[in-house]
Parts: structure tokens; C-alpha cells; sequence
């Protein structure tokens, strides 16, 4: 019987019970939360959780709360052209959540007259909705259990359980752990399932955790044992690759600058860029095409899995001059503030401007 396990000899009701009365002096008052007895709207919840994949809850609010007042219902944004999206969702990387969220949305408005399902099998047929966010989705926004796990709660199990395997390799073994306890009472799951996030974000922090102010710190194995800082163990990162190109700093005779929309196949698919050569290992490798000037300027920015960095070049096109761009995007260079970038090309931006 699930109610009779025990967690260090401690019922794991004991444990679910004072994280939810945690919880409610001391969560976190977010948009898609449904504090008091305010429901929660379904598409509020599978907005945040797309937004919050890799990404703070710090930075996800503004864009959260420009969606919501754009686009008010998941019928507005499946009516909405991809490339507004795109723009939108400048900033908060990698993009192709943003081209699954336009196509969920879609579905959802088109298919499922904008109900979004409650079952996991459904939710798991949707664009963009794997088993983390359709967990999230059927607690949070339809109170059903289910056993949530992002990083923030993965860490408060490696120390509640004290679990010195590394991670990546101890996920599934955290994700247990986990599962073990939302399988006891089920009431609340959703506030439970948040409660967790906002005790892994607040107190059970990286380094140091804030144990004196943990409510379950008698219940810790790993401040027990006092490794809890430590915890989870990660196996040591392999040095990222470094990658080299350059990008293109085009203007014309009438003060525009040369963007196009990138191919949907690579890296930052579907955005507005510079153009750019290939991204290649070796900087030597780089052949900018010709009739190109240096500006002596790179910028350089990080990706998940390689660093980039990609020296500036010019040229002034001449009237009736001829581009290597298929597809060009003249903008006035008086527009360049209000343009949809991400984050690469505004530091180009801001550099050759
Ligand atoms: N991270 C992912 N989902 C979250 C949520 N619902 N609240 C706070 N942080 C989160």
C-alpha cells in the first residue's frame, strides 16, 4: 500500500503534507498558477511549461504575460501567422518549441475545438508535448496525478534519498524516487507537483541549499549525512566545441539591411537573421564570399552543445547590384530595434550598427 511506505522510517504522507502546507504561505505567484480557487486554464499551463523548458521562470514571465495579452486563447494563437510567433518568441532560444507551440495550437483549436485533453496518451500526440510537459499539464491544469520531474526536482530527490550516482546516468532512478512519493495521497497534485519545483528553486538550491529554511529537513538523507550541497553528482562536462563563420553585415542605397528568414531545418529555424557562412570547426575553414570587407569585429555566443563565434564582415550593395540571398529582407535601419532577433543577431546588431 502506497500509504504505508516509508521514507526513512518516515510516512511519505508526513512528507507530502508539510511541503503542501509549505507550499501554500510560500509559493511563488505566477500567471498560470491558479491561486485560491481559481481554476487553472489549460492553456495558460501548457503555454508556461513550453516556455519554462530550459528557461528561467525569471525569464519566461514578460513573454508569458506579451503572449497571453496577444494571443488570449489557443484559437487566437493557431490563427496567428508563424512568423508574429517567431518574433514573439525572440530571445528565449531554442526555437523549434516555438514551431511545435504554433503547431499544437492549431491542433488544438482545429481538431479539438480548442479543448485541451486530459489523458496522457492524447497530450503525448500533440507537437512539443513529451512526457514532462504532458506530466505537468495533467497536474497542474486538470488535477490529475501524476509524477512530475524537471532538474529542480530531480536535485531535491538526489537529496532527500541522498543518492550519490551521477546524473545524467541516476535520472531514472531519481524519476522513481519521485513517482514513489506523488503515489501517496493524491489530492493536489498539481499544487504538490509546483510545490516541488518552488522548494528545489528557493531553498534546495544549487549551492548552498537553504536547509535551516527546509520544511522537510529532518527528513533529508543527504543533510543527514551532510552532502547535501553536493548533490546530485554530476559526471565532469566534456569542454564544449568551438565553432567559426561569419556573418554578413549587408546594406543598400537606401539605409537597409540585408535579414533573411533561416531554413527550418538548422539551428534557429524559422527566425530572421543575418546572414551567415557555415559554422564550421576549424577557423580557417571560414571562406567569406567575395566582395565582403572585415569590420575586425566577432561576437562570439553559446549554444547548448557549441560555442560560436563569427567574425563581421561588409559591403555596400550598389544599385542594381547582385546578392548571393535568395530570399533578402531589406529592413530600415531605424526598424532594427523593433525586429524579432535572437539573441545572436542583435549582438551582431548592436556591433555593426
Ligand atoms: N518550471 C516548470 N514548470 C513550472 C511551474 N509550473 N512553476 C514553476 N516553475 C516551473
Amino acid at each position: 500500500m502506497a500509504n504505508s511506505t516509508k521514507l526513512h522510517n518516515v510516512n511519505i504522507d508526513d512528507f507530502r503534507n508539510r511541503i503542501l502546507k509549505w507550499y501554500d504561505t510560500h509559493q511563488r505567484v505566477l500567471p498560470w498558477r491558479n491561486v485560491g480557487k481559481k481554476k487553472a486554464n489549460p492553456y495558460y499551463v501548457w503555454l508556461s511549461e513550453i516556455m519554462l523548458q530550459q528557461t528561467t521562470v525569471v525569464t519566461v514571465g514578460p513573454y508569458f504575460d506579451k503572449f497571453i495579452k496577444r494571443w488570449p486563447t489557443v484559437h487566437d494563437l493557431a490563427a496567428a501567422e508563424q512568423d508574429d510567433v517567431m518574433h514573439e518568441w525572440a530571445g528565449l532560444g531554442y526555437y523549434a518549441r516555438a514551431r511545435n507551440l504554433h503547431k499544437c495550437a492549431k491542433v488544438v483549436s482545429g481538431e479539438l475545438n480548442g479543448v485541451f485533453p486530459a489523458a496522457q496518451e492524447d497530450l503525448e500526440k500533440l507537437p512539443g508535448i513529451g512526457g514532462y510537459t504532458s506530466a505537468a499539464i495533467r497536474a497542474i491544469a486538470f488535477q490529475k496525478p501524476a509524477n512530475v520531474v524537471d532538474g529542480n526536482i530531480e536535485r531535491v530527490m538526489a537529496r532527500i534519498y541522498a543518492v550519490k550516482e551521477p546524473v545524467p546516468n541516476s535520472k531514472p532512478h531519481l524519476k522513481k524516487l519521485a513517482g514513489g512519493l506523488a503515489d501517496g495521497r493524491k489530492d493536489r497534485p498539481g499544487d504538490y507537483a509546483q510545490a516541488l519545483m518552488d522548494l528545489g528553486s528557493g531553498i534546495c538550491t544549487p549551492k548552498p541549499p537553504k536547509c535551516m529554511l527546509c520544511p522537510v529537513r529532518d527528513l533529508c538523507a543527504g543533510k543527514a549525512q551532510d552532502i547535501a550541497a553536493s548533490l546530485p553528482v554530476r559526471k565532469a562536462k566534456k569542454p564544449k566545441p568551438q565553432k567559426h563563420g561569419a556573418v554578413y553585415w549587408i546594406t543598400n542605397d537606401k539605409n537597409e539591411i540585408c535579414f533573411v528568414r533561416r531554413d527550418e531545418k538548422e539551428m534557429l529555424g524559422g527566425m530572421l537573421g543575418l546572414p551567415t557562412s557555415e559554422w564550421v570547426l576549424t577557423d580557417t575553414d571560414i571562406q567569406p564570399e567575395k566582395g565582403y570587407k572585415p569590420l575586425g569585429q566577432f561576437i562570439t555566443h553559446s549554444f547548448t552543445h557549441f560555442d560560436l563565434k563569427l567574425e563581421i564582415y561588409t559591403k555596400k550593395l550598389r544599385k542594381g547590384g547582385r546578392l548571393s540571398q535568395s530570399s533578402p529582407v531589406w529592413v530600415p535601419t531605424t526598424d532594427l530595434g523593433a525586429l524579432g532577433l535572437p539573441t545572436l543577431f542583435k549582438k551582431v546588431v548592436k556591433l555593426a550598427k
